[in-house]
């Protein structure tokens, strides 16, 4: 069998010739002159094959009435020319075998526009619709242009752990791992609440792979993570997932300068890969969910990011005339709105803001010469806010034991972190993407959930 993308980028060369596809219905319509057409879907592209089936032809009829939307099937038939508008070829078909069909009374899916909502109460089948379909082959295409982007640059692919006793970020937001006998299983509520920690002593879901990543960095020079982060934060919003997939470089011999230069190439290429390599998946969004979203990708490869610091930044909110709901005071965090104020009102382009107060970034940022501010980045991007979220890391011994006991971080815990100070330690920095994040930037979805296959969050851990 031959895959639907595939047989129409060899379309000149295949008319005329046999093929055999295998895919699942997305439509039949049987007309008056004894032709059915069926819609055939591999999720290969997001083109569907127009089948033809002769209903004059006893061995098919059969089959064909069995078909419907959602059944799987595989044809053999020969190509043509498609005499309709909106395909270009289509398959004849001279044999048919039906592999499962699909109650058309139960079904979820129908030919029609559903709602996302909708969709993830059925998550094992929504992979089926142009949307999530799409979705899918773009994160596919960007997670493998992830790695080729680092292993093009001399990186090293560092696999560090799910399970922690660190909290990299410092903000309580982490999920605790515990040891689990058949009698604390959920439902027996005696058992649920004696149930232990990680074989004796307290763990957690990673935050961040960061901390580790700087282990080996401090050895292998220039690494990256690439894996999934779990957040406590009970937040229902449409940029916040309990569990996401974070890609992590950590450089050494590195200052933020270099690292802000690193993560503007990444997000330029990624967005190009998704410009050039996702071109059907793209249109797609650009008609059906944002219609100005290949501008935007086009502008973000053709010009550098603004930079901008903290300071200046607030500067801006505060002279602005938008009335925000929370606080624009030096010192006060930046929010989505504020974030998204200085992206799609001010520089009209993704901006990376810098040197944020000390008090509002974890132990690990590099503090700067005026003692208040850290060597730290955030890139915010149109439409979404933050994307990434980086910084230099303190290399030296004295300064990060003080940022420890300010942060009420214990050096004990981290006495593996204080040694790298300690034994041969050197300037080095990192940033973190979402995943998740970046691809809502480039589908134009809104809502975070529909760019994740299983979206974990407050109350939804199901399939
Ligand atoms: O800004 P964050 O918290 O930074 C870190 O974790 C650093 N340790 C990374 C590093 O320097 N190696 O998270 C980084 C990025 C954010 O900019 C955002 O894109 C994404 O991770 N992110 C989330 N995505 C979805 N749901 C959440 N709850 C997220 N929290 C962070
Ligand atoms: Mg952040």
């Amino acid at each position: 069998a031959i895959r639907i993308a595939d047989l129409f980028r060899r379309e000149q060369e295949l008319l005329g010739r046999t093929a055999r596809v295998r895919g699942w219905v997305r439509t039949r319509r049987d007309s008056k002159a004894g032709i059915s057409f069926i819609e055939l879907n591999d999720g290969s592209c997001l083109k569907n094959l127009q089948i033809i089936v002769d209903l004059n032809l006893p061995q098919l009829t059969e089959t064909v009435q069995k078909v419907s939307t959602g059944s799987s099937m595989q044809v053999e038939g020969v190509v043509n020319a498609s005499p309709g508008k909106g395909q270009s070829i289509e398959l004849h078909a001279s044999g048919i075998e039906l592999y499962g069909g699909a109650d058309p009374a139960t079904y979820p899916l129908q030919k029609k526009r559903h709602s996302f909502e909708f969709l993830r109460q059925i998550a094992h089948l929504r992979p089926r619709t142009n949307t999530i379909g799409a979705v899918a082959r773009v994160r596919n295409r960007l997670s493998y242009a992830i790695h080729q982007f680092f292993q093009d640059r001399g990186f090293y692919y560092v696999h560090t752990p799910i399970i922690t006793s660190s909290d990299c970020e410092g903000a309580g937001e982490v999920f605790r791992v515990t040891t689990l006998k058949p009698e604390n299983m959920v439902g027996n509520e005696a058992g649920e609440a004696a149930a232990g920690d990680f074989f004796g002593k307290p763990a957690y879901l990673t935050v961040s792979g960061q901390l580790q990543a700087e282990i080996y960095a401090l050895a292998l020079g220039n690494v990256y993570t690439f894996g999934p982060t779990f957040r406590a934060e009970n937040s229902n919003t449409s940029r916040h997932l309990a569990e996401f997939w974070m890609v992590e470089p950590e450089m050494a011999f590195c200052d933020l300068e270099e690292d802000l230069e690193i993560a503007q190439a990444l997000i330029q290429r990624l967005v190009e890969v998704v410009l050039t390599d996702c071109r059907e998946d793209l249109d797609f969004f650009v008609r059906f969910i944002e219609p100005t979203l290949r501008d935007t990708l086009e502008k973000v490869v053709e010009s550098p990011f603004e930079t901008v610091s903290y300071t200046d930044a607030l500067e801006l909110l505060k002279k602005s005339r938008e009335s925000f709901s929370f606080p624009v005071d030096w010192g006060s965090d930046l929010q989505a709105e504020h974030e998204r104020y200085l992206t799609e009102k001010v520089f009209k382009k993704p901006v990376a803001v810098v040197h944020f107060p000390r008090s509002l970034k974890p132990f690990y940022m590099r503090v700067n010469d005026d003692e208040k501010t850290v060597a730290a980045m955030d890139i915010l991007v149109p439409g979404i806010g933050e994307i990434v979220g980086g910084s230099q890391r303190e290399e030296r011994l004295d300064v990060l034991l003080e940022q420890m006991k300010l942060k009420g971080v214990s050096p004990d815990d981290y006495r593996w972190y204080v040694e790298l100070r300690e034994y041969g330690s050197v300037p080095h920095a990192g940033f973190g993407l979402g995943l998740e994040r970046l691809l809502q930037f480039t589908t134009g979805l809104p809502n975070i959930r529909e760019v994740i296959p299983f979206p974990r969050t407050p109350g939804h851990a199901d399939f």
